[in-house]
């Protein structure tokens, strides 16, 4: 691979370029890396129907991820030098939801969810983590590491394990959803409680991999977010090449912002679209520093201690800050902010439907809802939300809403206390039909 000069990692500031097969995830001159790919070289090799004669028929028992993963199938656009061996569950091909009552929420004639929980470990970092791990195997690495508000560990966790890797997995203390915390006890992963918040294990972990040669697998590394490129990708495929005019994500530490900018900019640039669909970050206001530096047009980089019900998304001092400050440039998109209380009864709302979500991916849709209401986003526009993680994973914040312990849950649907004969039973249901 290091012959290889079809792509290469490349600083975003001072544009100098390293081969990809070093275990890096900084510029000398201390900025982040890209994968940056060759497009001239790329744009002959690729095109709609490429992509379009690969979505895959039925799965057989053997994993075949170049043609069964959402991640694999634009394997030119990721990593175009492909390992012997990919590590994949597979992942990816989720569905494209529609449903009157969100669309409804949201004030858009066409709005659709993009269920990004529907992937083998419940969120959308098996996408990137299929080409983090894959590409850590490639550098011959045995360890790999990450800092997580709970997500990202579940899915190394996994990963780590198919790959037979050692994991280390470093979480906040308190503040991880249960169903997070359980998947990478599940798997295998040594899971380190840090005393202190999402953005102290970020720099710890940093810290120890360097000093102690672990592969470090947070979306600072760039070949994780080559993966989540993988989400605008399928999108823009499963509009036909047509795409949308929003692509509206919560915000945390601002991988995906990142990723889907980069994808977006490929995308048009290798003639696989005309136009570059606007993105449109949400975060909770109570971990709204990228809002808040968007503000002030990103003149002041602000960081702040976080807090909110959406603890995916619990981050006060975002890793790809100036990755992502790029994608609102390329996408001409912008920055937005919910409050936990939007958050809360978006996620209502997308999980009555019957689709279901986290907290922080109902931000979504809060803030969908909110762009339209101050007329960025036009009702007849089509816009596309990610649901970035599954129901199932943070079960207390959903049963809590349900059962007295959130003050206005708008549409909590409370369990009822009934005994245990035929009459009471009916008197309960009689009232419901
Ligand atoms: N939604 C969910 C469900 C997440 O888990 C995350 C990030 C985000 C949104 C935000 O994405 O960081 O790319 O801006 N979770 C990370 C984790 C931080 O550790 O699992 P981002």
């Amino acid at each position: 691979m290091s012959d290889d000069l079809s792509f290469q990692l490349k600083c975003i500031d001072c544009a100098k370029t390293y081969s990809a097969d070093q275990v890096r995830y900084r510029c000398d001159c201390g900025s982040q890396l890209d994968v940056w790919h060759d497009l001239a070289t790329l744009k002959p090799q690729i095109s709609q129907n490429l992509f379009n004669n690969r979505v895959s028929g039925a799965p057989g028992p053997t994993v075949i991820p170049t043609a069964e993963s959402g991640v694999w199938r634009y394997r030119e656009m990721i990593l175009p030098t492909l390992p012997d061996q990919i590590i994949s569950r597979p992942e990816g091909n989720t569905r494209l939801y529609q449903h009157h009552s969100i669309a409804e929420w949201a004030g858009v004639d066409k709005f659709y969810l993009k269920h990004e929980g529907e992937n083998p470990s419940g969120s959308f970092k098996d996408r990137g983590m299929t080409v983090g791990v894959t590409q850590a195997k490639l550098l011959g690495s045995t360890a790999v590491a990450c800092a997580s508000t709970g997500n990202t560990s579940a899915s190394l966790a996994a990963y780590a394990s198919l790959a037979g890797m050692s994991a280390f997995v470093f979480i906040p203390s308190g503040k991880i959803a249960a169903g997070k915390l359980a998947q990478a006890l599940a798997y295998g992963a040594k899971t380190l409680q840090i005393e202190g918040d999402f953005d102290d294990a970020m720099h710890l972990v940093q810290e120890v991999c360097n000093e102690m040669g672990i592969y470090l697998l947070n979306s600072l590394n760039p070949f994780r977010l080559e993966g989540q490129k993988s989400i605008p990708l399928e999108i823009i495929q499963g509009f036909q090449w047509n795409p949308p005019d929003w692509v509206v994500l919560p915000a945390g530490n601002l991988g995906n912002t990142s990723a889907f900018g980069k994808a977006l900019y490929e995308a048009k640039e290798l003639g696989l679209i005309n136009k570059i669909p606007r993105l449109a970050c949400v975060q909770a206001t109570g971990a709204s520093p990228f809002y808040q530096s968007y503000q002030t047009q990103f003149k002041e980089h602000i960081t702040m201690k976080a807090d909110t019900i959406a603890t995916a998304i619990r981050i006060g001092n975002p890793v790809s800050y100036p990755r992502a400050i790029r994608s609102l440039e390329w996408t001409n998109g912008v920055v937005t902010s919910v409050n936990d209380q939007q958050i809360m009864d978006a996620k209502a709302i997308v999980d009555q439907a019957g689709i279901g979500c986290e907290p922080a991916s109902a931000a979504s849709l809060a803030g969908a809802r909110r762009l339209v209401e101050e007329g960025v986003i036009k009702p007849d526009e089509t816009v596309v939300g990610i649901l970035t993680g599954n129901l199932l994973k943070d079960p207390t914040a959903t049963v809590d809403y349900h059962t007295g312990n959130w003050a206005e849950a708008k549409f909590a649907n409370a369990p009822v206390k009934v005994g245990a004969d035929l009459d009471s039973v009916r008197r309960v249901i009689e009232k419901e039909l």
